[in-house]
């Protein structure tokens, strides 16, 4: 039987990080076969791309980044993903297609009529059975992120930036309610990690 196919979403210090290395023990605790992998990334040439990608030292065209971003999801999808849900594994991916339309969409501007495209060509009918949106305050993510050391060429983007791709986000959830489910992720980490396991809990079903 085909796997489930699980992705993560939020905006920069959202704890997504966390919260992915929680549920993934969590469904390897229910004896799920599960491969664990991010966006961009997840292969050789995926992971080249994504340094290029948060280069802070190399600026490029928004349209640039978004093919660079499904570039990465082409070979993502062809040598980890399908190869894993074909197996009968569970994948669970850090970022997919909905941080493209948050960030390079509604973060940047380009035009959901042109990601649609790259979407349809790029992922064909594969869509994610379960989205989990961690959703808080642009300023809130920031206070608890921190001062970071060395930003990347997204982390180092300001406040309305980000409050046009949460919104992105809150877009997406809407329009699709049935895939994507909205966590307020600007609560203390046993309530999101109680949502997530009822969350988790209709993969089941
Ligand atoms: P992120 O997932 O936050 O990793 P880390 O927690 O290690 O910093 O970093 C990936 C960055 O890439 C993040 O800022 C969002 C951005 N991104 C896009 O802009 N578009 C995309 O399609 C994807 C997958 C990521």
């Amino acid at each position: 039987m085909r796997g489930k196919f699980i992705t993560l979403e939020g905006i920069d210090g959202a704890g997504k990080s966390t919260h992915l290395a929680w549920l993934a023990e969590y469904l390897k605790s229910r004896s799920i076969a599960l491969c664990v992998t991010r966006e961009p990334g997840g292969t050789p040439l995926g992971e080249k791309l994504r340094a290029l990608l948060l280069d802070k030292d190399q600026p490029m065209h928004l349209e640039t980044e978004t093919l660079l971003m499904f570039a990465a999801r082409r070979e993502h999808i062809e040598k980890v993903i399908a190869p894993a849900l074909a197996r009968g594994e569970w994948v669970l991916c850090d970022r997919f297609t909905d941080a493209t339309f948050a960030y390079q969409g509604a973060g940047r501007g380009v035009a959901n009529e042109k990601l649609g495209v790259l979407e349809r060509w790029v992922q064909g009918s594969l869509q994610p059975d379960l989205t989990i949106i961690f959703d808080l305050p642009p300023a809130v993510g920031r206070a608890r992120a921190g001062s970071i050391k060395s930003p990347d060429r997204f982390e180092r983007e300001n406040e309305a930036f980000f409050e046009r791709v949460r919104e992105g986000y809150l877009q997406r959830a809407k329009a699709a309610p049935q895939r994507i489910r909205l966590i307020d992720a600007s609560r203390g980490i046993a309530e999101v990690q109680a949502d997530l396991t009822v969350v988790a809990t209709e993969l089941w079903r």
